[in-house]
């Protein structure tokens, strides 16, 4: 049995809506799972329903095989660290961390020894003196990190923790997030809407929408497998083609045209800026209409029968700018094509 399973939850906050609509998880010991999703999805309706902050309507959580929703919130020995850091503005460094061993009655000498390993962890050592208010955005946050460390505890929930931060220092503090829990070896469940943030720090991906799960899976299925046409333009960037007679022309080259799907997408990277014909491709005939050079990779986008198409293009050299309205070849690789029925649900194309 997994070690934290959610089954079934579902969350009424009005008689006409439903926050959680049956979402099923489960949470290995030590793995890293990441709820990601839009706006309104129900990541904290779902994460506040495992701390015990507000109840399920419906539905069954386990932690190591007790039944959770029987547990008063501040006996689930659950670490939570929250998108506003929430640190007590007239307590030091070390007093914050050391706040939430007061209510379990950890004896005074192993209160030190515990404090300074959580401080540690953060990197936080020679500031344990400090207040808050002298400290930058990343270093509170270090603060609530260790003080939801602190209690040990057995289930370590994030929500958005780094949603405050400037885009460097989220980069530099998700991954010693990552390393954190590695080390600590926690259960954690991370909430995020960033999806580039999800496949960087996590060891599967759930991602939600509308209060229901659309795909769980490791950052690869996630982003190189999307089962759901929600999925793979919520994470990354997907060309949805056009459907017309060049889009029938070309599934017909393929032998793709029996599939009978209702969209078929691909990739920006997945398209080659060259007639490639030995991949099993489509060549295409395309015009620029849009160059964007990003130093790492240049986005250009295409008008062409199948539509607008948009390549990413990675290490693209000084010379390798293009001029508006410029004709290109462009492939369209057979094994990249992705269909979908009418429902965004992920079809089989066969051989
Ligand atoms: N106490 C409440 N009463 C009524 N509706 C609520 C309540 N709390 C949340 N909701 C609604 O439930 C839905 C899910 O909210 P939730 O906070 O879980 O979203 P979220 O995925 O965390 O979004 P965000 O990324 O914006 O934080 C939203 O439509 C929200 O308006
Ligand atoms: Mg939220």
């Amino acid at each position: 049995m997994a070690y934290l399973t959610v089954e079934r939850a579902t969350k009424q906050f009005t008689e006409a809506f439903r926050a959680l609509d049956g979402v099923s998880i489960t949470v290995e010991r030590g793995e890293f799972f990441t709820l990601l999703g839009p706006s309104g999805c129900g990541k904290t309706t779902l994460l506040r329903a495992i701390a015990g902050f507000n109840d399920l309507t419906s539905g069954d959580i386990t932690l190591a095989g007790a039944d959770l929703r029987k547990i008063a919130p501040y006996q689930r020995d659950i670490g939570m660290v929250f998108q506003d850091y929430a640190v007590f503005p007239h307590l030091s460094v070390f007093d914050n961390v050391a706040f939430g061993l007061k209510p379990r009655n950890v004896p005074h000498a192993e209160r030190k020894t515990r404090v300074d390993e959580a401080l540690a962890a953060v990197r936080l050592t020679a500031l344990s003196d400090r207040m808050p208010a002298a400290m930058s955005g990343g270093q509170q946050q270090r603060i609530g990190i260790a003080r939801a460390m602190v209690i040990k505890p057995r289930l370590l929930l994030m929500d958005e923790p780094l949603s405050n931060l400037d885009a460097k220092l989220r980069i530099e503090l998700r991954e010693e997030i990552r390393d954190i829990q590695k080390q600590i070896d926690i259960a954690a469940i991370y909430v995020t809407h960033d999806q580039e943030e999800a496949l960087a720090i996590s060891d599967r991906i759930c991602v939600m929408n509308g209060g229901h799960i659309e795909q769980v899976g490791s950052p690869q299925d996630i982003y190189g497998d999307p089962q759901t046409l929600f999925v793979g333009t919520f994470v990354g960037t997907l060309n949805k083609l056009t459907k017309g007679n060049g889009l029938e022309r070309m599934l017909q080259a393929l032998d793709l045209s029996g599939v009978g799907a209702e969209t078929w997408a691909i990739r920006p990277e997945r398209l080659l800026l060259s007639a490639d014909c030995a991949t099993g491709g489509a060549v295409l005939n395309g015009i620029v209409s849009k160059y964007t050079y990003l130093g790492r990779e240049a986005h250009l986008q295409l008008e062409t029968e199948i539509g607008d198409l948009v390549i990413h293009i990675s290490n693209p050299g000084r010379g390798a700018g293009r001029n508006l309205g410029e004709q290109v070849a462009v492939t369209v690789p057979r094994d990249d094509l992705m269909a979908f029925d009418a429902a965004g649900k992920r079809m089989s194309r066969g051989g």
